[in-house]
This record gives structure tokens, sequence and C-alpha cells, in this order.
């Protein structure tokens, strides 16, 4: 199954005096994703916000918020992400919890699931969960911090996942996230990914419209 590409801005580079102002321009671009950037200070070296803003979000807001836990204990979270309405949840593989059990948990919360990995950790350690997922993060930068350069030696992670997604038949989204522009974008669209997070390179443009048909290939 072929998912229609998304562009999912990310609000870390928006403006965290006025993040409702920085949705609202995502979404009166008629973007329907908005990634949420979510640090604790331990699993990754920055902290952002918490549920409470979340959920001031949502007041707001009706767009898909995809959000990204950067967090050594993720699943002491998921409950209180999903009630501030996330629509999306991502946990990470690298830190010592239940991935599986908090998969599924995610998803009884009424929410969709993601897995993500770092770039030095290889596309092995998320195989065996790829028939219970909505969503695989491939990161191509190592998360903390937006406006890092592209890791342009993760094209064949994301290409090995895309076959593997091929050959399973699966329907899991593949997104990237991390120096994703204009350039590299297109790059990630090639290897197989449908479903793209810009930082830096959305809110820093003057075009926000043409970052999003590029970067998205619509
Ligand atoms: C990095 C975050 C990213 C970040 C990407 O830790 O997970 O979502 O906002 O920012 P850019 O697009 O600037 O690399
Ligand atoms: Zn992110």
């Amino acid at each position: 199954m072929k998912h229609a590409s998304v562009l999912a801005p990310s609000i870390l580079a928006g403006n965290h005096a006025n993040l409702a102002s920085s949705a609202k321009t995502v979404e009166d671009l008629g973007l329907k994703w908005i990634h949420l950037d979510i640090m604790d200070g331990h699993f990754v070296p920055n902290l952002t916000f918490g549920p409470q803003t979340v959920a001031a979000l949502r007041q707001g807001s009706s767009l898909f918020f995809d959000t990204h836990l950067m967090l050594d204990q993720p699943h002491r979270y998921i409950e209180a992400f999903a009630k501030a309405g996330s629509n999306l949840i991502s946990i990470h593989i690298e830190p010592e919890y239940d991935h599986a059990a908090t998969l599924a948990r995610i998803r009884e919360l009424g929410c969709q699931n993601g897995l993500v990995l770092n770039p030095g950790t290889p596309a092995e350690a998320i195989e065996p969960y790829l028939g219970f997922v909505d969503l695989v993060l491939v990161m191509t930068v190592q998360p903390g911090f937006g406006g890092q350069p592209f890791r342009r030696d993760m094209l064949p992670k994301i290409a090995r996942i895309d076959c593997w997604r091929q050959e399973r038949n699966l329907s899991f989204r593949l997104e990237v996230d991390g120096g994703i522009d204009l350039a590299t974008g297109p790059e990630c669209r090639a290897a197989g990914t449908d479903t793209f997070v810009a930082g830096t390179s959305f809110f820093g443009s003057a075009d926000k419209a043409a970052v999003a048909r590029t970067v998205a290939g619509w």
C-alpha cells in the first residue's frame, strides 16, 4: 500500500513564545500534520515541553499531532500525551522498557503508534515490531537539536525498511526526521520515505508552501 506523502513541520523550529501561531502557520497553508518534539534531558541533551503544552495547542488546532517522544521512560507518559490530544505517539527503540507492550498500549489509548531509531541503531533492531506499528521513524540526525546536517548514510537503512515493508505487504508509514530540506527530502523520497519532518528548512523559509511541495513531492 502506498501512502500519500505528508510534510510534518517540526514546531521545534517554531516560535516557542507563541507555539499556537506556529501551528496556525502550518494549518493556514493547508498542511495536515505537525511534528511535536518532546525531550527529557536524559535520553537527549535538551528539553522542550510536555503534555500540558500539547493540550493547550490542541485547543486551537485540528492538525494531526505527530508526537515524537525522546524520553528514557516513554511508557510513563503515553497516557498523558494521548489525553492531551496527540494523534500519533512515537517511541524510541534504544531505551530499556517493554517496547511491544508500549506500542500496543498507544493503540489502546486511541492513537497511532510509531517506532523510532537513532542513526547508530541498525534496522534489524526494529524488524521484529514491523507488523505492529503505524509508522517507522528513521532519524537522519542524532536527536536533540534542530538545524543539524542530514546523514546521507541513513539512505540505505530507509531503503532496507521500505523493502521489508513491500516484501511483507505491510502498511506502516516511513518517516524521516533531521536535516530534511529541498535537496534531502527528494533523496529520502527516492529511498521509500512517504512522511517528512522539516523544522529549520520549513520555518526558516519565506516560501513555506514551496518547501512543502518540494520536500513531500506533490
Ligand atoms: C531533532 C528533532 C527534529 C528536529 C528536526 O531531535 O527530532 O524533529 O526538529 O529539525 P531540522 O529539520 O531543523 O533538522
Ligand atoms: Zn522529531
